[in-house]
């Protein structure tokens, strides 16, 4: 094999297995021998129909899982997002060259496909029967579709009432067995851990490398999309941390094989009420403070995230920063990204929104080359968009509401509601 796993905290080895931490407590993660990747390969393989190179994530497999059997790999297939521009998106955070990966174009509707398809494969190599995760939603769904596809028995641990409707319809359709339960996301993920441990359950969030190493493909495909030029900054919404570890380590991986040269700088933006790495980021400490979280991005609502040592270190390798956001600011950005015609849940829109306060403060400049990530689709949670639009979120006041009339079905009466719409254009023009 030439894939082992590294103790992230005192950098202990050992071969590739079941294990998920080190003995002293750490994350690992799996460090690869690249000696023998042929970069060209990658871009041969674009455009191609063939499993499982079709998939935007197998389509880079030897900086993935280099050794895993292809009999084993479980794909719908993933990846393939698009980069998207927009007039209304390039004013609304005042950066000139300003593109949005839209992850919600994943087989289920969130970049987290990515890791699964990765995660689930490796599950049948090791002969799996259970796989387990915690979940604000998006993961649980994931799983539960790739579960189904391996024959796999899934059980998913999710804050009872706190995760979005399309999240939860998808995870129940999957067929997943969902508990939900009396607390949040950080005591879900508490117990999946304990209950993984205790009964054999392989675990699918991403304190299991391998979802890392599904979704460092996010900025391979991204690089590759651009013909292998980096952007100057890449900003992407932060919960668990997961994405952010994984940004880090694609990007630390392509400078040591030579594919890049000049780093971007990630910015990792969190939700004000959910914020435990911003403040461990603006405070300079070495430890995180977990909090009680508390946002209308459901998705990041998240107290306690598990990987916040890997983004740290991600940061810190390429300049980054980190940011918070306010639901205001989260909600008034997705209205944007929805009316240019692109679309997002809440938690995605934090990159939009702190892409604009990054330019605001002066750490962005206008003129430089920001890439947004999009992390999840809008329909994944319709109540909060019709709930921003009618003015019934609380605390909210939308910048950008788009009200429905109610109208009699007669001629005059569509003529007086097109007469309000006309009125209400007026005023926001
Ligand atoms: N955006 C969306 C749409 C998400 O679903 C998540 C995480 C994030 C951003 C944050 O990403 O955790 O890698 O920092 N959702 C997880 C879940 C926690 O259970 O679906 P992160």
């Amino acid at each position: 094999m030439s894939s082992m796993f590294r103790c992230i905290k005192c950098g202990r080895r050992y071969p590739i297995g079941t294990r998920l931490r080190c003995e002293c407590g750490g994350l690992l993660e799996v460090e690869h021998e690249f000696a023998s990747v042929n970069l060209t390969v990658f871009d041969r393989r674009l455009g191609s129909s063939a499993h499982p190179y079709h998939s935007g994530v197998w389509r880079f497999k030897e900086l993935v899982h280099p050794d895993l059997d292809e009999a084993h790999i479980v794909s719908r297939p993933e990846g393939n997002t698009n980069l998207y521009a927009h007039r209304l998106l390039e004013e609304y955070v005042g950066a000139r060259r300003l593109a949005l990966k839209h992850e919600g174009e994943n087989p289920t509707g969130s970049f987290k496909d990515r890791g699964m398809t990765v995660g689930i494969s490796e599950a049948r190599r090791l002969g799996a029967r259970v796989v387990a995760c915690a979940s604000t939603g998006n993961t649980s769904a994931s799983l539960a579709a790739y579960a189904a596809q391996a024959g796999l028995s899934c059980v998913v641990f999710i804050p009872e009432g706190e995760i979005a409707y399309g999240k939860l319809a998808q995870t129940l359709a999957y067929g997943a067995k969902v508990l939900q339960m009396r607390g949040n996301f950080d005591d879900a993920m508490h117990i999946v851990q304990r209950a993984s441990a205790e009964l054999g359950f392989y675990l699918l969030n991403s304190v299991n490398p391998w979802r890392i190493e599904g979704q460092k493909t996010i900025i391979f495909e991204l690089l590759q999309q651009r013909g292998w030029r980096p952007p100057d900054w890449i900003v992407v919404p932060a919960g668990n941390l997961g994405n952010t570890s994984a940004f880090g380590k694609a990007l630390r991986e392509l400078e040591a094989i030579g594919l890049i040269g000049e780093m971007p700088r990630l910015a990792a933006i969190q939700a004000e009420g959910a914020n435990p790495f911003y403040r461990l980021w603006v405070k300079g400490e070495e430890a995180l403070t977990p909090a009680k979280p508390k946002t209308v991005a459901s998705a990041i609502k998240i107290g306690a995230p598990v990987s916040w040592r890997r983004a740290l270190k991600a940061i810190r390798a390429t300049g980054g920063v980190v940011e918070q956001v306010s639901d205001q600011e989260i909600m008034d950005a997705k209205a944007v990204v929805d009316r240019s015609g692109v679309g997002c849940e809440p938690a995605s829109a934090a990159s939009v929104a702190g892409a604009k306060k990054l330019v605001e403060t002066g750490v962005i400049d206008p003129g430089e080359d920001v890439v947004c990530i999009l992390t999840g689709n809008l329909l994944k949670d319709p109540d909060s968009t019709i709930c921003y639009h009618t003015g019934a979120l609380d605390g909210i006041t939308p910048r950008f509401p788009n009200q429905p009339h109610a109208i009699e079905p007669e001629l005059s009466s569509v003529q007086e509601a097109l007469c309000r719409f006309a009125n209400e254009d007026r005023i926001r023009s």
